[in-house]
């Protein structure tokens, strides 16, 4: 493994890192499970009894919404016989349950909001039964600005402390005040996941294959490193786009009353070490998250939000930034699933990286720093 962690910052991580089974098992044990993962808005599991299923690379949270009306996380599996407790909506993972309580439904083991053992039946039949040490299994979770993440394995820093840098130009957004505008979307890639968000964060292939998205922000686009974060952004000037969408997105996005006029019209993501994004339009604010599910393949995840209030303007500038993304989101597929047949063909080794490539620099500094010692 150490002999295809190359240390030259010029030159992009070898290629066998992005097809080998055994890298990706490493990556998930140092630094997939020690990381924070988001999963939804505090607005999504509102009401008691409410759940959701987290699932990701292997493991299972439950996520459940208690009578007292805090949030909790446990590992989806019950102490008895192992069984999986919840399984959810197969697409969103959603579900409730009964008075915040999880039934186990194999054997009909109770827990309780708090995770605790309350009921078994027939526990007469047990010589012992050591109800304290049967409780379910917290998972680490923390909610920063309404958004909910969780942990299975204890990450170095808080979400609070990673974004502490970010945390004043974020807050006029509102983030807590946000409510779900879609279902979740999942979309199957068939890439590597570090393969997507390298992708996520290259600036040389803007105007290559973005010509609206060039044409749209090209002009201001920028970086802006830190220690967990990366940020683009770029101003919405697009007047002369190529595209209907885009035109009329510039010329129709209303005024966002609680953002300063330095936001107006800013596009920025926000990049978050090891594997998701914040989209933040004036519009609308959705995450995107890249799950492995093979060296060569990853689910991205995907929810949308916005600010409760549905006039037609904001529909309006709502629906011409899907379609302006959606459109991104095609160009980007080829782009990365073109990347994965070249990295897995073994006909290349590795490249350079331009010294202007800063998100992409602190990406591959960041992963090779995960395998040192
Ligand atoms: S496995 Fe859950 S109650 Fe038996």
């Amino acid at each position: 493994m150490q002999d295809t962690i190359e240390r030259e910052l010029p030159f992009g991580l070898n290629s066998s890192v992005y097809r080998d089974e055994s890298v990706l098992e490493r990556e998930r044990q140092r630094v997939l499970l020690p990381s924070w993962q988001i999963v939804c808005h505090e607005s999504d599991l509102a009401t008691p009894g409410a759940m959701l299923r987290f699932d990701f690379l292997g493991r299972s949270a439950v996520l459940l919404r208690g009578r007292d009306a805090v949030l909790r996380a446990f590992l989806n599996v019950c102490s008895h016989r192992g069984s999986r407790l919840v399984d959810g909506d197969p697409a969103t993972g959603l579900a409730s349950c009964v008075d915040a309580r999880l039934r186990c439904p194999y054997h009909a083991w109770v827990y309780d909001q708090d995770g605790r053992l309350q009921h078994v039946p027939y526990a007469e039949r047990y010589e012992s039964l050591d109800r304290e040490a049967l409780g379910l299994r917290p998972v680490a979770l923390e909610t920063w600005r309404g958004f909910v993440f969780v942990a299975f394995e204890t990450p170095p820093r808080s979400v609070a402390a990673m974004f502490a840098e970010c945390d004043a130009e974020l807050a006029p957004y509102r983030f807590e005040d946000l409510r779900r505008i879609s279902e979740p979307r999942l979309r199957p890639r068939e890439a590597n996941w570090k393969v997507i968000c390298e992708n996520y964060l290259d600036s040389y292939h803007l105007a290559v294959a973005h010509p609206t998205l060039k044409q749209m922000v090209g002009r201001s686009y920028r970086f802006d490193g830190r220690d967990d974060i990366q940020r683009i952004s770029g101003e919405i000037e697009a007047h002369s786009a190529s595209t209907w969408s885009a035109r009329a997105y510039s010329r129709w996005l209303p005024e966002t009353a609680h953002l300063p006029r330095e936001r107006q019209r800013l596009w920025s993501y926000y990049f978050v070490w090891p594997n998701f994004a914040f989209d933040i339009y004036p519009d609308q604010i959705d995450f995107m998250q890249m799950i492995p599910v093979a060296p060569g393949r990853t689910m991205i995840r995907e929810i949308a939000y916005a600010m409760p209030g549905n006039e037609r303007p904001q529909r309006l500038s709502r629906y011409l930034n899907w379609r302006v993304n959606r459109q991104v989101s095609v160009e980007d597929r080829t782009l990365i699933e073109r990347m994965q047949l070249g990295l897995a063909s073994g006909d290349y080794e590795r490249g350079p990286i331009a010294a202007d490539e800063h998100g992409l620099r602190w990406f591959n500094s960041r992963w090779r720093g995960a395998f040192e010692g």
